[in-house]
């Protein structure tokens, strides 16, 4: 009863603190539930699938964990890969938008900055994923084959402007079972961050794929 009271009384302080936001249940992902859901649906069509799973662009790795989390419940967990900078954007991605896009970079370059691979590797691990391989890298340089990343049945692509996006179609795709599944958040139109929406566009005219976007925003790849 002690114990619960001080938990209790420690509650407390944190609520009057100006501290309180970090403390307090917020809700942490940058999808929304029927997102998350329509994520986990496609997924799902993949269970069968050979080939490992790949988040690119994984930020501070909630949707990670949610995603792996639901695999576990379905005892289908195997070997997910995410890549991240985790810095934020690279200078070259934010001046080629500036150049040839007319967004200027300071609508960037504060923008995932506060970030870690070994904050993301903690929040991994602290939910009990073992299956879970962080590389910290710019995905324009990645080399898939030197990491022994082979084969692929899901990828979720995240990291919103247009050249780190062209360049994760790019390396991706050809790396895709039949069956799988891409997913290419962000395509929508966007004061700045429409540059997955190029990417993607560009990607289905020149392998001549069928358009799909849902969810407002969801562009959705499945490997013929
Ligand atoms: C929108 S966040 C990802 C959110 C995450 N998927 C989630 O659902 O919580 C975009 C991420 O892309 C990463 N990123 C941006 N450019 C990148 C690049 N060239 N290579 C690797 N990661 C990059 C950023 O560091 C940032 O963490």
């Amino acid at each position: 009863m002690l114990k619960e009271k001080i938990a209790k009384a420690l509650r407390e302080i944190y609520f009057i603190s100006p501290f309180r936001r970090y403390f307090f249940y917020r809700y942490p992902y940058m999808f929304n539930p029927v997102q998350l859901m329509f994520l986990c649906q496609c997924i799902e069509k993949t269970l069968m699938i050979e080939g490992d799973r790949l988040e690119i662009g994984c930020g501070y790795g909630h949707t990670t964990v949610f995603l792996n989390k639901f695999l576990e419940s379905s005892n289908a967990l195997k070997p997910y890969y995410c890549i991240d900078t985790f810095c934020g954007f690279t200078i070259k991605d934010m001046q080629y938008e500036e150049s040839y896009r007319d967004n200027s970079p300071n609508r960037y370059k504060e923008k995932f900055i506060i970030n870690k691979k070994k904050w993301v590797d903690f929040t991994i691990r602290s939910n009990g994923l073992t299956n879970v391989k962080t590389f910290e890298a710019d995905i324009n340089s990645f080399n898939f084959e030197q990491n022994n990343i082979k084969k692929l049945s899901f990828c979720l692509l995240d990291v919103d402007l247009y050249l780190p996006m062209k360049a994760a179609l790019e390396k991706v795709y050809p790396l895709m079972e039949t069956g799988g599944i891409i997913i290419v958040d962000d395509c929508m139109p966007h004061e700045y961050f429409d540059g997955a929406l190029q990417a993607y566009n560009e990607f289905i005219e020149k392998h001549n794929l069928p358009k799909k976007i849902v969810h407002e925003r969801i562009g959705v790849i499945e490997k013929l």
